[in-house]
């Protein structure tokens, strides 16, 4: 006897006609035509049943707050950090819960499952912190949220951020941030990350540093993370996020990094929404995309997960917490249109980004926690093409979110009277 079944499942590896039985919030069975008894049942239609989206980048800290004091008109990441040092002083604790919680309503509502965020420690009274630990707290039974403890305004720079980071881990943030190309030269960018990586190796944490998030082609900060991360032993707790100077480095140099970054086991994580929006706004035609070299790093065997960063805050003013958006942009931008390309980056928004968040028992597996959605598409690629509706979200074997399927009725002479996106569009090749 299960707690939920899920009939007729298409799987993210194309497999077809896949029950899915759940059992104390855990998936117990994994077949085709399942026969046990279960308290509740979802037809699933032959639509995919996915595990759930994961976002390992992004800062709640600052969501929903777009518009106040006032919008970034140059619409540069610098502008974006001048703006929220506006707002983090007449903000409170509770107007940052408040958003961080409304915003965790959506997340949840799109499918998501987990978040990394990064929270940032250049306040005296780290207000950030105290919300988004109390969110944490509140969400844990439906949402993962990891803390990051990001010095936002250097950690050498500004003068009390180093004592504010470790007041922000002793209260219980998870990870060491870093900004080191925000620092005031090359050299103490280099100090920050040594300093920052070494109390991560103290305190048996995890690393995730805004990493050369420039168009600068001599931003060298990631070789010096990944020397940092094989000196101190912390291969595979790092992650570097953005990497944007990457797609302006001399090829010659970047043939040198990539397998010094493989070697160290150094995750990416690229943003593609917000970098193709602030990156290359210093350059005339032609204007560069600024997304550092997502194939290249992939083929390398380097883990990537790709992060939303931002939602209607000073630093992008759209966003729907949807990483299907995200995807969708990623791929774009690093010209990833074919198949394997595709479905690969939808593994960039769910099993990647699972992986370098270092998440247990996620995926569909028996086992397993019964964390999924249910897609209204029939296959990866399809999802992704339509940002498809999320149908049904599942946590811990219970339905904690459904949304009616998309049917448009259309009032045309001699034509079909119902359009539904999924069903309408010829079937995707098969994905085996
Ligand atoms: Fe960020």
């Amino acid at each position: 006897m299960f707690d939920l079944i899920v009939k007729n499942a298409t799987l993210p590896d194309g497999t077809r006609g896949i029950d899915i039985g759940c059992k104390n919030g855990v998936i117990a069975a994994i077949e085709q035509n399942l026969t046990a008894e279960a308290s509740q049942s979802i037809e699933a239609d032959g639509h995919l049943v996915s595990p759930p989206f994961v976002d390992p980048h992004f800062h709640m800290d600052a969501t929903l707050s777009l518009g106040t004091p006032r919008i970034n008109v140059s619409g540069t990441l610098l502008e974006g950090i001048a703006l929220w040092g506006e707002l983090k002083p007449v903000q409170s604790v509770e107007q940052i819960f408040e958003r961080a919680m409304r915003y965790c309503d959506l997340a949840v509502s799109m499918g998501i499952g987990a978040i990394r965020s990064h929270v940032d420690v250049c306040d005296d009274s780290l207000k950030g912190a105290q919300a988004l630990l109390e969110v944490r707290k509140q969400v844990a039974p439906y949402l993962d949220l990891q803390l990051v403890a990001f010095p936002q305004d250097g950690v050498l720079r500004d003068p009390t951020a180093l004592n504010n980071l470790e007041r922000a881990l002793d209260m219980g943030v998870d990870i060491v941030g870093g900004i080191p190309h925000f620092e005031r030269s090359m050299a103490d960018g280099a100090t920050s990350i040594r300093l920052l990586c070494e109390i991560a190796a103290a305190r048996g944490l995890r690393v995730d540093m805004h990493c050369d998030e420039s168009d600068d082609p001599h931003s060298r900060h990631i070789e010096t993370l990944a020397y940092e991360t094989q000196r101190l032993g912390l291969n595979g707790r790092v992650a570097a996020s953005h990497l944007t100077s990457m797609h302006s480095m001399d090829n010659y140099y970047v043939s040198k990094l990539i397998p010094l970054i493989a070697e160290a086991g150094v995750h990416a994580i690229p943003n593609p929404l917000i970098n193709i929006m602030l990156q290359g706004r210093h350059d005339s035609y032609p204007k560069r995309r600024g997304q550092t070299r997502v194939p290249e790093l992939r083929d390398a065997g380097i883990t990537i997960g790709f992060g939303s960063d931002c939602v209607m805050d000073p630093w992008y003013s759209l966003g729907k917490a949807d990483m299907l958006d995200v995807a969708f942009m990623g791929l774009h931008v690093g010209h990833m249109s074919s198949r394997a390309d595709m479905r690969w980056c939808y593994e960039a928004v769910t099993a990647n980004s699972a992986k370098l968040m270092g998440l247990e028992k996620y995926g569909l597996e028996v086992g397993n926690h019964a964390n999924f959605v249910i897609l209204q598409a029939k296959d990866t690629i399809e999802a992704i093409r339509l940002r498809a509706n999320r149908l049904a979200v599942v946590r811990h074997g219970a339905i904690i979110a459904k949304t009616t399927p998309q049917i448009t009725t259309i009032n045309l002479p001699d034509r079909p009277s119902t359009v539904q996106s999924d069903t309408y569009a010829p079937r995707s090749p098969s994905e085996r």
